[in-house]
């Protein structure tokens, strides 16, 4: 039951169309010349955090039947090579702000166990830089790493970079080779540390302290590497007593001139189990990202960045986190592992959608996490399998490429009720929430909508209309859905996954019309001749 009021605001805007009581209209209209922007292939990344199991069970487990012999989880590394990861961020999180690089290299057994005080683990160090940039290259992915801005210091900043990527010469350079790796690791994205605005995070402190400790260890950074790229940690802390935009706007001041993105974190839930709220949420995503914008384009006016592009939005951790919230599920060994349901999946397609809406912006994007620890893959110690939010993921990063286009969507909305955005954080009242949610992009001829269709109880049937030359050829549908918005997967049972539908046959045309089943998210992908 929806307790907002649906309008039929758009009868108004448009005679002869029919909103029955029973099923709903709409309309997208698709332009190919209103383009956003480009689509950043960095858009699907993702997340690896030393961190309950998503590194140890997760995508390594030594002695298991199911890894190779450097401990790889070879059914783990399958799924998640389907994944197209474009880039993974990696060790931390929370984790870095206590993380010694150092303590991670060489030989294994070697290797200092040490207290892990972010997530109350002990840290055997058995994996680390090097044996990650194994990984890294076996899942075809880009490594970002996040340097430790808390308990760590701006030099141990420049001798990890150093270790990484100076080819020979200097004491780390030449310890990588003497490990092992004749050749440097050449990791070109760095985040300079990690929410460090929130009161959680070892080491916290001030916008302007913070500003002063990254722009030096930025510096130092960048006389070893000058090519690297570097993201700044931007304010995710969303609570009531929290000024999210203060430090935004302060750290994107005094590193105007430095960095190349700022960070920003997100996570949603239902806690309240109502649906039509937690569906809306991708739309405080997208508040939350053109305030920022609006931040950045304050700064570039006065900026010195030489022929650097602007600075740009790194949603680099977003996803739905609300059950395992617990002292005991946010601790230890099986710390942070939610169990993703449909309405998740339709939740993260709005999130996609809603980088795609902010193309010109929002750079670069990590679901957080990759494995076991809010993650899409799901593993014991006799197999894995695939959340209902590992199918948008895979969707997108297989098929949405090339110019995010700006559609006109004519459909029935809603209004929210006041409802907590994640837990502990800030309340929202969205209104005129659009049933329908809406991404396209065009790449060389070919057109891909994506669409959530919000109604969690009826189709909505949409003429789409092509603004500039004809649609044409069959139209492939991909449809993520299931029985009901709580259906979930489970080992050996998939009741929400990709469904390759009936094409649509199209005669060249500029008007379809296809019916969008409740609660579901389709893909369509078909071309666009002039
Ligand atoms: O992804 C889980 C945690 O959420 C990360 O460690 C931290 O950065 C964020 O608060």
């Amino acid at each position: 039951m929806i307790k907002s009021t649906i309008k039929p605001l758009l009868l108004l805007a448009f005679a002869g169309m029919a909103f029955s009581s029973g099923a709903q209209n709409a309309r997208i209209k698709i332009d190919i010349d209103r383009k956003i922007g480009e689509v950043d292939k960095h858009l699907y990344g993702n997340f690896v955090e030393h961190l309950g199991r998503c590194v140890y069970g997760g995508i390594y487990e030594e002695g298991s039947p199911l890894a190779d012999d450097k401990g790889i989880r070879l059914d783990v590394l399958d799924a998640v090579k389907d994944l197209n990861v474009s880039i993974t961020r990696y060790p931390g999180g929370n984790f870095v702000s206590n993380y010694h690089w150092q303590d991670g290299i060489g030989p294994k057994d070697q290797r200092p166990a040490r207290m892990e005080l972010a997530w109350a683990r002990l840290e055997s160090n058995r994996f680390g830089t090097d044996e990650f940039m194994d990984y890294a290259k076996r899942m075809n992915t880009e490594p970002y790493f996040s340097v430790n801005m808390g308990t760590g210091t701006i030099e141990e900043a420049q001798q990890w970079v150093e270790y990484c990527n100076v080819k020979s010469g200097p004491y780390f350079a030449e310890l990588r080779k003497k490990n092992g790796y004749p050749e440097p690791h050449n990791i070109k994205y760095w985040s300079l540390g990690n929410e460090m605005d929130g009161f959680w995070q070892m080491g916290h402190m001030n916008a302007e302290d913070y500003s002063k400790k990254a722009r030096e260890a930025a510096k130092l950074m960048k006389l070893t590497s000058p090519d690297i790229k570097l993201i700044a940690a931007g304010s995710s802390n969303y609570r009531p007593n929290a000024d999210p935009n203060e430090w935004n706007a302060t750290i994107l001041h005094e590193l105007r001139d430095v960095i190349d993105y700022i960070a920003l974190h997100m996570y949603v839930g239902n806690p309240d189990n109502n649906y039509y709220n937690f569906i809306s949420t991708p739309l405080v995503l997208e508040e939350r990202t053109r305030v920022v914008k609006g931040l950045i384009d304050r700064e570039m006016e006065n900026a010195d960045r030489g022929n650097r592009p602007p600075i740009y939005i790194a949603w680099d951790e977003y996803n739905i986190w609300y059950r395992a919230r617990s002292e005991d599920t946010m601790a230890g060994t099986r710390a942070l592992e939610e169990h993703y349901n449909l309405e998740d999946a339709l939740v993260i397609s709005g999130f996609l959608n809603a980088f795609i809406r902010n193309a010109d912006i929002v750079k670069m994007a990590n679901m957080a996490q990759l494995v076991n620890v809010i993650a899409p893959i799901f593993t014991n110690e006799t197999g894995m399998f695939k959340q209902t939010i590992y199918y948008p993921l895979q969707l997108f990063a297989k098929n949405v490429h090339g110019t995010a286009l700006d559609v006109l969507v004519d459909c029935e909305t809603y209004d929210t009720d006041k409802f907590f955005v994640g837990l502990g954080e800030s309340t929202t009242q969205q209104k005129n929430v659009p049933f329908l949610d809406v991404s396209a992009t065009y790449n060389n001829g070919e057109v891909i909508l994506c669409v959530v269709n919000r109604n969690k109880d009826k189709a909505i049937t949409t003429d789409l209309i092509s603004q500039e030359g004809n649609f044409s050829g069959d139209f492939e549908v991909f449809e993520v859905n299931g029985p009901d918005i709580k259906s979930e997967n489970d080992f050996g049972k998939t009741n929400v996954e990709t469904v390759n539908k009936p094409a649509i046959k199209v005669k060249t045309t500029d008007k379809l019309t296809y019916s969008f089943p409740p609660h579901s998210f389709t893909m369509l992908k078909g071309k666009i001749v002039k």
